[in-house]
């Protein structure tokens, strides 16, 4: 009985067949919904989210984004679906037939088709680049704009307003405009170490701060808020915590912020021992206190250091147990961080936090 046995093992392996089918399709499956969970976080990005765009160069890359998705994705719907179709539609019926479809050769309509298609495509989508990079390169002529030097550091970033003489970390305090009154910020970009990106996903794209090199950038907040931003360009261990924040407030609270933080830093007589130690254990030498004989620029200006939220570049709040814990060994709070551990008692590194707590 050959032949029985021959058709016994075609069925065995045509349910094996259809089995391995299963299995790939459910594989398949699997991933596009897995890639769809992991854009999620992506696309609900909250206040770092490139979807909810707050100003004119934020909307402008926006725009185009919506008109590059569309684009491909009718380019994915049309090449996918064609493929679908052609798969189901010429797929081999009978598991024994072993002959080749007819091979076709040359079809010059479709040839044409799928070259000027996507020259179309490509040319339309050069135009509308161009002009987004021209809109969002320079900052609209202004007598309101306000400039600001931007400068990496490993890993914090520093903010100077050099037509102000303030300086300050991590946190950009900017005046919103209006129709009638515009107030561009323009921003000069430098590096003190590495490449950084400077990234403000809400108020304006990504640029590269680049030693040795300025670059520019400019952006329009017209809403009050709290916008987050972040070093999008890996710089080293602590890049993720990069972190900065960009405060918009009505011109006249931008206008109080800046006379405030013009005011040098007085020293309390309860914290003159904090201030003794700052002194004593040579933080003096990496940062500025105006008002002190604190004159240092590796680490942040801390003048004002209260008058922001967080500290390490947005990695905690600001608040007396991480001052303590910062002073104490700034390394448990961010590994690999410039900060040294200062091998200083608790007991120290509180009277040192005191001190700090008075530079409102
Ligand atoms: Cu700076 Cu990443």
């Amino acid at each position: 009985m050959p032949g029985r046995s021959r058709a016994g093992s075609h069925t065995k392996s045509a349910t094996r067949k259809q089995r391995a089918r299963r299995v790939r399709l459910a594989l398949g499956a699997a991933c596009f919904c897995a890639g769809l969970l992991l854009a999620l976080p992506v696309v609900h990005a909250g206040d770092r989210s490139i979807w909810n765009p707050a100003s004119p160069t934020a909307e402008s890359i926006h725009s185009i984004f919506l008109l590059v998705i569309g684009i491909t994705g009718v380019i994915f719907i049309l090449v996918q679906g064609a493929l679908l179709y052609f798969v189901y539609r010429f797929r081999r019926r009978d598991p024994d037939d072993k002959t080749e479809p007819p091979q076709l050769y040359g079809s010059r309509p479709i040839e044409l088709a799928w070259t000027v298609a996507p020259l179309l495509t490509v040319f339309v989508l050069f135009l509308v680049v161009v002009r987004t990079v021209s809109e969002i390169r320079a900052a609209p002529p202004s007598e309101n704009a306000l400039r600001v030097t931007v400068v990496g550091h490993q890993w914090w970033w520093e903010f100077r307003y050099p037509d102000h003489g303030v300086t300050t970390a991590n946190e950009l305090h900017v005046p919103v405009g209006d129709d009638e009154t515009p107030r561009p910020i323009v921003l000069e970009l430098e590096s003190a170490d590495v490449i950084h990106s400077f990234w403000l996903p809400r108020l304006a794209g990504k640029t590269d701060v680049i030693p040795n090199h300025v670059n520019m950038m400019w952006f329009e907040a017209r809403t009050p808020e709290v916008y987050l931003g972040q070093c999008a360009e890996y710089c080293g261990t602590q890049h993720a915590n990069m972190l900065f924040r960009v405060v918009a407030e009505s011109p006249a609270d931008f206008d109080a912020w800046v006379e405030e933080q013009r005011r040098p830093a007085a020293t309390p007589e309860s914290a003159q021992a904090g201030w003794q130690l700052f002194r004593d254990l040579a933080c003096l030498n990496c940062h500025t206190i105006r008002g002190t004989v604190a004159r240092g620029t590796v680490g942040p200006d801390l003048t004002h250091l209260m008058s922001r939220a967080t500290i390490a570049s947005g990695s905690v709040p600001n608040d007396r147990d991480n001052l303590i814990e910062w002073v104490y060994d700034a390394q448990t709070l961010k590994p690999g961080c410039e900060m040294p551990g200062m091998k200083i008692s608790r007991a120290e590194a509180t009277t040192i936090a005191d001190y700090l707590l008075t530079l409102q």
